[in-house]
């Protein structure tokens, strides 16, 4: 043979090895990172959840998504419902970019009463309103390049047209103008939307979705973090004892606590046209580094459910999995929750979870001594599981997930710092980003002396909720051998009150 062809052909033969070779790291890694009780997308990209909205029945997922790759890039709307909120089933993108650009992070709503005037006949209109980023615009240096605009569905979210009047909002010239979230302000029969602008948050009203008045804004230096962007903001209410409480919340990236992207919350008061915060100082929704850019359900009457996008731009576009890229977190339901005088926000887990628990095993007064391995009943603990555990005083507590290659992840609460932590310092793969492998922590908000952790596993992610909701924990994390161990540990003699766990059926 021609020593060239033979060059080929060795070139061909090591190149068909590399493919084959990261075919199967590629299938490997599906089968060890795919979420099995999380959304994530058939293939490709996912970052925020968009136009969250109850209808018929139906729960409707829009996200932000790359059809193309599975890393960022021009953004379209992913598409998939669920009855449950666990359960998804994936539908054929709903928005494409168009002349005005790609369709960035935005809202939908259902317009009962056709104040858009786009129904036809008995059919009520949902709106989708999102920004439209223009990239050749932002690449050309300009100031203009994001827009407000709208579509409309009226066949209950199958199909979306793009409306002939976009943009409906056009830029002040403003680089940073976007992530509209809607919602009907009963009070003065108007469309409210929150918008994020740079480093604060504009309030607009309209009559019809279509024609925006621009009310009030809030935020800029001196009122939460500024380390980076405000983006998708979410105006929500709640009711205490008859009186109406607002919650702004404002997600920002970078300025997390336990760094990159995260959500602060201002707990204040709203009278349709200002939002007046009672403090200006930073709260946040979850201290986990892996819970952005979550936003709540339109007409889901008195229940608030947020779901967030379990990542962080610090990593998102590299973390290892091949054929699609990030997860939604578990949807949660919000309440408001008074702890001295002070108003926080509590996230629980959705209960419809709890239709996915089989093999429950509950455990009452375990003398903790040091450690307590899991055998028999628990022992190769099948993920994703649940463990609920209730502790009659808050003292030291680690529940430690491990595999066979001495990979490790550790929930725990540290008394002395009064704080959570999860410790994903040992998990598995981190050689992606330098700053991932860490132990990230959590401020203990409740002052009663029991103490009880609710923590949602799969096979890459921990979500910790703890004191019913009031502190909150998302990783992600990336074990070359899913784990398989299970152990309590602690270094005080603590009496375990309660232990619940529960295997979760996958979705897959
Ligand atoms: C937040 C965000 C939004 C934007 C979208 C683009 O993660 O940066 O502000 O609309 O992602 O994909």
């Amino acid at each position: 043979m021609y020593p060239l062809i033979k060059k080929i052909i060795t070139l061909a033969a090591c190149l068909i090895s590399v493919f084959h070779l990261s075919a199967q790291l590629s299938s490997a890694n599906e089968q060890l990172y795919r979420p099995r009780i999380h959304f994530t997308p058939a293939a490709n990209w996912m970052n925020d959840p968009n136009g969250m909205v109850f209808y018929k029945g139906l729960y409707h997922l829009f996200y932000q998504h790359n059809p193309g790759a599975p890393v960022w890039g021009p953004m379209h709307w992913g598409h998939a419902t669920s009855k449950d909120l666990i359960h998804w089933k994936h539908l054929s993108i709903a928005i494409y970019p168009d002349s005005l650009g790609t369709i960035f992070s935005g809202s939908a709503v259902v317009d009962s009463n056709n104040t858009s005037g786009f129904a036809r006949g008995k059919q009520v209109p949902l709106i989708a309103i999102y920004t439209q980023h223009n990239m050749d615009g932002e690449k050309a240096g300009k100031d203009d390049y994001q827009n407000q605009s709208i579509s409309v569905s009226l066949n209950d979210a199958k199909t979306w047209k793009t409306f002939r009047g976009n943009p409906v909002i056009r830029t002040p010239h403003l680089k940073d103008f976007r992530d509209p979230k809607v919602f009907w302000y009963e009070a003065n029969k108007t469309w409210i939307m929150s918008l994020a602008v740079g480093d604060h948050i504009e309030f607009y009203s309209s009559p019809n979705l279509r024609i925006w008045k621009k009310e009030s804004d809030v935020g800029g230096s001196g009122m939460g973090v500024h380390d980076g962007n405000w983006e998708c903001p979410d105006l929500l209410s709640f009711d205490d004892h008859g009186k109406k409480v607002w919650v702004l919340i404002v997600n920002v990236n970078p300025g997390a606590p336990n760094k990159g992207s995260g959500t602060q919350y201002f707990v204040g008061d709203f009278d349709g046209h200002y939002f007046t915060p009672f403090s200006r100082n930073v709260k946040w929704l979850d201290y986990g580094p892996d819970n952005y850019a979550g936003v709540t359900w339109s007409n889901t009457g008195s229940r608030t459910i947020l779901a967030g996008w379990m990542s962080n731009w610090l990593y998102a576009n590299i973390v290892p999995t091949e054929k699609w890229r990030n997860a939604l977190t578990i949807p949660r339901d919000l309440s408001l929750v008074k702890v001295g005088n002070d108003y926080r926000v509590a996230s629980k887990p959705i209960k419809e979870l709890e239709n996915l628990e089989y093999k429950k095993v509950s455990l009452k007064n375990i003398k903790l001594d040091k450690s307590f391995v899991f055998s028999d009943t628990i022992n190769n603990a099948a993920i994703p599981c649940r463990i609920n555990l209730s502790l009659l005083k808050a003292q030291n507590i680690e529940l430690v997930l491990s595999n066979t290659k001495g990979e490790q992840l550790v929930v725990g609460y540290d008394s002395k710092a009064n704080q959570f932590f999860v410790d994903r310092t040992k998990s598995g793969r981190s050689d992606f980003f330098t700053d991932f492998a860490g132990l990230h922590t959590a401020p203990r908000f409740s002052n009663t002396q029991q103490l009880d952790m609710s923590i949602v596993i799969d096979v890459a992610s921990v979500e910790l909720f703890a004191d019913s909701g009031l502190s909150v924990m998302t990783e992600i994390f990336f074990p070359t051998e899913t784990y398989s161990k299970m152990e309590l540990r602690s270094s005080d003699k603590t009496t375990i009150k309660h232990f619940y766990y529960a295997s979760l059926k996958s979705i897959l």
